[in-house]
């Protein structure tokens, strides 16, 4: 079975360690923000994907380290922008205040824009000591930028979402991609093949896409205190979500869809891809 608290230490220690290399050489409040928005309780799957695309490839996770700081400080950075009043205006995310209701909208954009750019700087550094590095900074730029995860956030705060495609297409952006940007550099510095590359691509292609559609269900279906940001954001928002359009039962038979879809992705690999498997499982079945 998959340990993700194994991976979790690893990420925590990783960042624990940075924040103490950079502490002094940030101004305040900034420093506080980046920490408060970075270190509160969040599942870390994102750093789990990127060791576990290393693990795939047979590879050592000591050597992806930055590359798994770096996936989560671009999805930290995501939520903190994601939940400005402009954006989702939500007050909660991780059981906390937002990072715009504790330090000011101000402070939350500088803080996502501070987040963006440690990201690159921790993945340049360590591509400059390790060049097999660069295929994973490159994949990250392509789907973290505007064809990808902000291409699918940019939809999502547009009024032109109306039909069950539009809205699969704007999942596809806004959660696989980074999901897809953490197996994928995760794996690429141990130069996976061709049919590697493409399993792992569609497997996260799917597993995202199941993955956003429980956010949504855990969001009608969840109460506040239990997924720890706001069940009423689409709501309020006035988002046309597929659960909207579909229904509940209808939208849990697409995530089961997707979910198989990303097995079968990865089931040529027998036992090698059991993590993947497991992975897939917990992002289905999870609670928060
Ligand atoms: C939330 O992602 C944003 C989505 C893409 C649905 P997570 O559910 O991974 O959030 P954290 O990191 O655990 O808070
Ligand atoms: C968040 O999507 C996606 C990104 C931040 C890229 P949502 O807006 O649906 O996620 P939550 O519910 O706020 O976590
Ligand atoms: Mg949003
Ligand atoms: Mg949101």
């Amino acid at each position: 079975m998959i340990n993700l608290n194994k991976y979790k230490e690893i990420f925590n220690d990783s960042v624990n360690e940075y924040f103490s290399a950079i502490a002094g050489r940030i101004p305040e409040p900034l420093f506080s923000a980046m920490k408060y928005s970075l270190l509160s309780s969040g599942k870390r799957l994102r750093p789990s994907l990127v060791f576990v695309g290393a693990e795939f490839m047979n590879g050592d996770i000591e050597k992806v380290i930055p590359v798994a700081l770096a996936m989560e400080f671009i999805h930290c950075y995501s939520l903190v922008h994601d939940d400005l009043p402009d954006m989702d205006n939500d007050s909660l995310r991780r059981g906390l205040p937002t990072t715009h209701i504790k330090y000011g909208a101000g402070m939350a954009i500088l803080t996502g824009d501070a987040l963006l750019n440690s990201a690159y700087e921790i993945l340049f550094s360590a591509c400059e000591k390790d060049s097999s590095l660069l295929k994973s900074a490159k994949i990250i730029s392509e789907l973290a930028g505007p064809q990808g995860m902000i291409a699918g956030q940019c939809d999502d705060i547009s009024e032109k979402i109306k039909s069950k495609e539009d809205i699969l297409v704007l999942y596809k952006n806004k959660t696989s991609a980074l999901l897809k940007a953490s197996l994928l550099s995760g794996a690429l510095p141990f130069n996976p093949d061709e049919n590697e590359k493409k399993s792992l691509s569609v497997f996260s292609d799917n597993i995202g896409m199941a993955f956003q559609i429980k956010d949504d269900l855990l969001e009608v279906e969840e109460n506040t205190e239990v997924i720890g940001k706001s069940s009423e954001s689409d709501e309020n928002n006035n988002k046309n979500t597929l659960i909207k359009l579909i229904g509940t039962n209808k939208s849990k038979k697409l995530m089961m869809e997707f979910y198989d879809k990303s097995i079968n992705a990865i089931s040529c690999f027998g036992k090698r891809a059991e993590a993947l498997t497991d992975f897939a499982s917990i992002m289905i079945n999870r609670i928060k």
